[in-house]
């Protein structure tokens, strides 16, 4: 031990340090949620997620554009339809937002990966991930719903399905409305470890998909278990799930940690929108070093054992990252 060891000479030399870095950021590791709404004439700043916008068809294409300059490579879709009914039927229309939107980032011909979020709340009327049954959602009559959404984002030209609602059995029912519709190269990324969260509070803001009555606690996980993760993850590798997820990520880094350890999908985790807020007030309000903060929190992410990161700062860090 001291005095032959001394772990400060690995920290002197810039280069050094950079050398035994052991966790390091990289462009390809991030996926950048965007949000879509219909009938959108100019982009709209969404107020609790200073600098990330509501986009019209034309501002979608654009900031895809500058994301796909910025290095990165996967974008994930949220929609927000001009209209919302009990059964969310604009999730699954033929012209629904995130439909038109993949045609139009497609007909672009950027090299993204798009990735489409499969869930009801932004579509319903009532706010729920699915179909309600006596004050309740329904599982299996969810699931029907959620099947067609991912089939015909699908067809629009999705790369990737990712299924966000909760319900019991949706990877493996949307994995075989993916197949027998001719659509079994498509992958699913599931939201498989999905917490019933306060840090979605801005997403639900941006996207007015709060639920109109009770909350999501009937679907969404309990934020004190670990092992349930465990076995929601188990439950969708053999469902067909090609990647799991874990959302949100700061407050779950061990429930990212156990999930790598049991699986050899790959892991992804999602930086939520309160997580994204948090960074900006704190920011704004000169308590920390926004671009140190960023980075360091992503680092966490990562070095807990996300492989892949969903975050609102995905182009800005890129950026960060080819600049170093
Ligand atoms: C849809 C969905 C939500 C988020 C992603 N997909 C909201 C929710 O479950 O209420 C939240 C993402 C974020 O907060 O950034 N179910």
């Amino acid at each position: 031990m001291f005095p032959n060891h001394r772990p400060r000479r690995l920290r002197h030399h810039p280069a050094l340090r950079e050398l035994v870095r052991e966790t390091k950021l990289a462009c390809e590791d991030l996926i950048y949620p965007l949000f879509v709404q219909e009938d959108l004439a100019e982009r709209q700043e969404i107020a609790t997620m200073p600098g990330q916008y509501r986009h019209s068809l034309d501002s979608l294409r654009a900031e895809a554009t500058r994301a796909a300059e910025a290095g990165i490579q996967a974008l994930i879709l949220f929609g927000i339809p001009t209209q919302k009914d009990p059964q969310g039927s604009q999730a699954y229309a033929e012209h629904g937002v995130v439909q038109q939107a993949l045609r139009a980032l497609k007909a672009e011909g950027l090299p993204l990966l798009l990735i489409a979020d499969v869930c009801m709340c932004e579509y319903t009327s009532h706010g729920h991930c699915g179909h309600i049954e006596d004050d309740d959602v329904a599982n299996d009559a969810s699931l029907e719903m959620l099947v067609k959404t991912a089939v015909s984002q699908a067809a629009a030209g999705a790369d990737m399905l990712a299924p966000s609602d909760m319900m019991d059995g949706r990877v493996g029912a949307i994995r075989k409305g993916l197949d027998s519709a001719g659509y079994d190269k498509l992958p699913i990324m599931s939201y498989a470890a999905k917490y019933s969260s306060a840090f979605y509070g801005p997403f639900r803001d941006a996207a007015g998909s709060a639920p109109q009555f009770g909350d999501r606690r009937s679907y969404q996980m309990d934020p004190g278990n670990l092992r349930e993760a465990l076995k929601e993850v188990d439950a969708d590798v053999a469902e067909g799930a090609d990647i799991v997820m874990v959302k949100p990520a700061l407050a779950y880094l061990d429930v990212i940690r156990a999930v790598k350890e049991r699986t050899q999908l790959p892991v992804a985790a999602y930086s939520v929108s309160g997580e994204y807020a948090l960074l900006e007030f704190g920011a704004r309000n000169g308590l920390i070093d926004r671009r140190r903060g960023i980075l360091e929190l992503l680092l966490g992410i990562k070095r807990a054992g996300a492989d892949l990161i969903l975050t609102y700062h995905a182009p800005e860090v890129a950026g960060w990252l080819k600049g170093s």
